[in-house]
């Protein structure tokens, strides 16, 4: 009897995770030579706080442009997008974006670029950088210059810079794409043990079936065409994911098919 109860105890029946974005009816077209060229139709999108959604879509299918609204650097044709309630007309700081190129300021340093965009009391920056330099693994490589870094290291400063940021939504556009295999797995991992630890909402754009697979709670797979969402995907595997079990790949080559049909 005691276990039953222990079933419907508040922990167990805990309430559904809070909405945080809500996107309706997107469309998004771009003047073309002559003619209007429908790049975005009919997104309706809900993320739950603390989500890790993959937006999986082969190239041109507008993934990018997608970003690009939330992110408030361009606006939609037609639509609604709320974030936490209220519309999203420029961009702010409770949106973050990591596109696949580092976008860090080169004459400043790893440290630097990590406090660049934190509006605090100076000491509470120093705390703060010397926690996020040591959660991207970075403390020993606080004073030098990106040129004297690695790709994947800038990457971890580009996420460590937005991370310090507490955005109520972090926006990565392929972040990992320009990485060799081996930096983008490491990558992948620090990524997913980030967001365990600080519990953020994570929209990741990827033209990767196994990126995808391996990030995703739920994954919005994209027609081309007009760019809409086809499927909705939730992957119940769980982490860490290996990539060789016999339930990922099968889950791979059906996306693989759906992307190719
Ligand atoms: N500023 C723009 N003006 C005109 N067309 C654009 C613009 N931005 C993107 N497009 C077009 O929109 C489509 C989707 O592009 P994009 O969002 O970059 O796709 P993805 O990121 O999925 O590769 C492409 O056909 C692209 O040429
Ligand atoms: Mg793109």
């Amino acid at each position: 009897m005691k276990s039953r109860l222990k079933l419907i105890s508040p922990a167990a029946a805990a309430a559904p995770r809070q909405r945080i974005l809500s996107i309706r009816g997107l469309c998004k077209t771009f003047p073309g030579t002559g003619s209007f060229q429908k790049v975005l139709e009919g997104i309706d999108v809900d993320v739950k706080r603390g989500e890790m959604i993959c937006i999986l879509g082969r190239s041109g299918c507008g993934k990018t442009t997608l970003l690009n609204i939330l992110a408030g650097f361009i606006p939609p044709t037609s639509g609604s997008l709320l974030l936490d309630g209220r519309p999203v007309a420029r961009p702010g700081p409770d949106r973050c974006v990591v596109f696949q190129e580092d976008a860090l300021f080169p004459w400043l340093t790893v440290e630097e670029n990590i406090a660049f965009g934190l509006r605090a009391p100076q000491r509470t920056v120093r705390q703060e950088v010397e926690r996020f330099l040591a959660l991207v693994g970075l403390t020993e490589f606080r004073s030098y210059l990106p040129r004297e870094i690695s790709g994947g290291m800038k990457q971890r400063v580009a996420l460590a810079r937005v991370l310090i940021l507490k955005p109520a939504v972090l926006l990565m556009d392929e972040p990992f794409a320009g990485l060799d295999a081996q930096t983008r797995e490491e990558m992948q991992n620090l990524l997913l043990d980030l967001w365990a630890r600080l519990n953020h909402t994570i929209l990741f754009v990827t033209h990767d079936v196994a990126e995808a697979v391996k990030m995703a709670d739920r994954i919005l797979l994209m027609d081309t065409n007009p760019g809409r969402i086809r499927e909705e995907i939730r992957i119940g595997l769980p982490r860490p994911r290996e990539n060789e079990a016999g339930h990922f790949l099968e889950i791979c080559r059906g996306l693989l098919a759906k992307l190719r049909g």
